[in-house]
């Protein structure tokens, strides 16, 4: 158990640098401030520009492979449950990510980051990961249409690559749980019609 608690600290640490907050201060914004005021890739992609964007993603997604792979081959190389102790890595990154300590806990939703684990976790994940965000983003041209797909394929993942091990599906599933949680407010504008449509011409702020 010890060693869990380990990695989920390592994982906080590693969750809590806010790439697309750091990326707004620079540029003299605060991103909580704007769109839908969440620091993550797509609103730092509505508000500062597709650059921006690809940034927050790669450094959101880089921190949870680095977590994953220093607990992997560094610090629990030799650990019979190395796989289970690189799940819960992840989480403790998601963890930092959404509630990073000197933000308030007002963080991100965690899909860049989980998009990260997965790749980090089992890189068979990726086809299928990249397939069940894109294509229904494509369809419905709603981030987090294609983000809630990506998020419950991940337990399905476990259970086809994984079969029988219930500990890292159970895992895989409260990374799921807590993604659609935190995208409850897009939830709800999905059911009234009123979310936003990733608009490419769309004019950003700075
Ligand atoms: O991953 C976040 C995305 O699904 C929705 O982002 O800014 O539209 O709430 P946002």
């Amino acid at each position: 158990v010890h060693e869990i608690i380990i990695c989920l600290i390592i994982g906080y640490v590693f969750g809590c640098f806010q790439t697309g907050y750091f990326y707004g201060r620079l540029h003299g914004i605060d991103i909580h401030k704007y769109g839908s005021g969440n620091v993550g890739t797509t609103n730092t992609m509505r508000v500062l520009g597709k650059k921006a964007g690809y940034i927050t993603y790669a450094g959101d997604a880089l921190k949870a492979i680095f977590a994953i792979l220093l607990v992997r081959y560094v610090i629990y190389p030799q650990s019979p449950d190395n796989l289970l102790l690189t799940m819960y890595t992840g989480f403790g990154v998601v963890l930092g990510h959404n509630y990073p300590f000197y933000l308030k806990f007002k963080g991100g939703k965690g899909i860049a980051v989980t998009s990260g684990v997965m790749a980090a976790f089992d890189v068979r994940f990726i086809i299928p990961g990249l397939l069940g965000f894109f294509i229904p983003f494509f369809i419905t041209r709603y981030v987090s249409v294609g983000s809630l797909v990506l998020m419950a394929l991940f337990p399905i993942c476990v259970l086809i690559f994984h079969p029988g091990q219930w500990h890292l599906f159970i895992v895989s599933l409260v990374f799921c749980a807590m993604a659609f949680w935190r995208h409850r407010s897009n939830i709800k504008r999905l059911i009234n019609g009123t979310e936003n449509r990733f608009d490419r011409k769309k004019k950003k702020v700075k």
